[in-house]
């Protein structure tokens, strides 16, 4: 038995139901935490844009003319009116308030507000849109809202080549699916952290590849996970065990055997697979439901072939994450009881004692 797994035992319950735990989650994981939000992708053009809701802030992602993505939050510098409200869209020229018509250009800077020239005092350099960190890395945009961007590149160090061979920032979506799960995030990570439960719940992945083959390369911190190795009659793990599409170009004979599944505290999955990478973007929405934003990422060449068809990744992977959202909700419900006691990990549980260890000494810091 792996040595963090001995003697520990699951979170208490007031982690996965108490309004003060959500609060200091709040403040001590997602406001100073990199927050995926989307794909690079999503937003082609110049002018493209989309809305992300992270506790009950808005935030306005947009490519600018210079190619560039800025984050700002939704909110105008005249009287604080939600300057967007479609969900995504695209913007001609300026980000204009349906209020009083002030007109930031897309760095956010404030290029008209009618009527406001002789007012003493008024300078429109003083009144940018308020703008948090956003980097675009392996093709995913991440946001934090307490930290610069310059500080991503320490942050993600450890990960920030790993998945260079699958080339993930030519990726693009084949196919989205948004699931709302009422369970807390962290039961979903805990979920997505193990295979003790896969024999059971997923019988399907039976014949593809079994827990005894998996390890994992990043064993605790921020980062988790590792390979998976396939059963010597399958390609990839899609419905009837063959490639979507062809292996992706960089990939190693081993890697051609494996397939990947990380986890990147505190929103983010990313599992690699020979022939696509499959991604759940976690939202947490409150202690008890979380967003999961899933999707089947491959090169946009791939897609464009004529016989190309994602079914048998999309329709494997969606029984299992259903499967595993109905097992998390089950979970979800469970530990609110008056009657759950934080229960004994198993060995093949180590990443989710990892996954605490980090949750916690987080959840210390100021
Ligand atoms: S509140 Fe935006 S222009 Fe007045
Ligand atoms: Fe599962």
């Amino acid at each position: 038995m792996p040595r963090t797994a001995m003697g520990a035992r699951t979170l208490p319950g007031e982690y996965f139901t108490s309004p003060t735990v959500y609060d200091q989650e709040t403040s001590r994981i997602f406001l100073p935490g990199w927050i995926c939000t989307g794909r690079a992708s999503d937003i082609p053009e110049p002018g493209d844009f989309f809305l992300h809701e992270l506790d009950g802030e808005s935030f306005l992602i947009i490519r600018s003319e210079s190619g560039q993505i800025n984050c700002f939050y939704n909110v105008c510098r005249h009287r604080g009116t939600r300057l967007q409200h479609e969900k995504c869209g695209h913007l001609k020229s300026r980000i204009q308030c349906p209020y009083h018509a002030w007109g930031y250009d897309m760095e956010g800077k404030l290029k008209s507000a009618p009527n406001m020239m002789g007012t003493p005092g008024f300078c429109t350099s003083d009144h940018s849109l308020q703008a948090i960190a956003c980097v675009v890395w392996q093709g995913f945009i991440l946001i934090n809202q307490q930290r610069p961007a310059e500080d991503f590149k320490n942050d993600f160090r450890d990960i920030l080549h790993r998945f260079d061979p699958w080339e993930l920032d030519r990726l693009v979506s084949a196919h989205e699916i948004i699931y709302d799960v009422a369970a807390n995030w962290k039961i979903i990570f805990q979920n997505y952290s193990e295979c003790y439960h896969c024999s059971l719940v997923h019988p399907q992945l039976r014949p593809i590849t079994s827990v005894e083959t998996a390890s994992n390369d990043f064993q605790q911190g921020h980062f988790l996970g590792g390979p998976m190795i396939l059963a010597e009659d399958h390609e990839s793990i899609t419905a009837d065990g063959k490639r979507c599409g062809q292996p992706l170009a960089q990939l190693s004979e081993t890697d051609l055997r494996r397939v990947y599944f990380y986890t990147l505290f505190p929103s983010l999955f990313i599992s690699p697979h020979p022939d696509y990478v499959l991604t759940h973007r976690i939202e947490r929405v409150n202690s008890e439901s979380t967003r999961i934003v899933c999707n089947w990422l491959f090169p946009a060449d791939t897609l464009q072939q004529t016989n190309f068809d994602a079914s048998s990744a999309v329709e494997f992977w969606d029984l299992t994450n259903r499967q595993d959202w109905e097992i998390c909700e089950l979970t979800q419900l469970g530990v609110q009881s008056r009657a759950y006691r934080p229960g004994p990990y198993s060995g093949l549980e180590s990443m989710l004692v990892a996954f605490d260890q980090h949750y916690l000494s987080t959840m210390k810091d100021d």
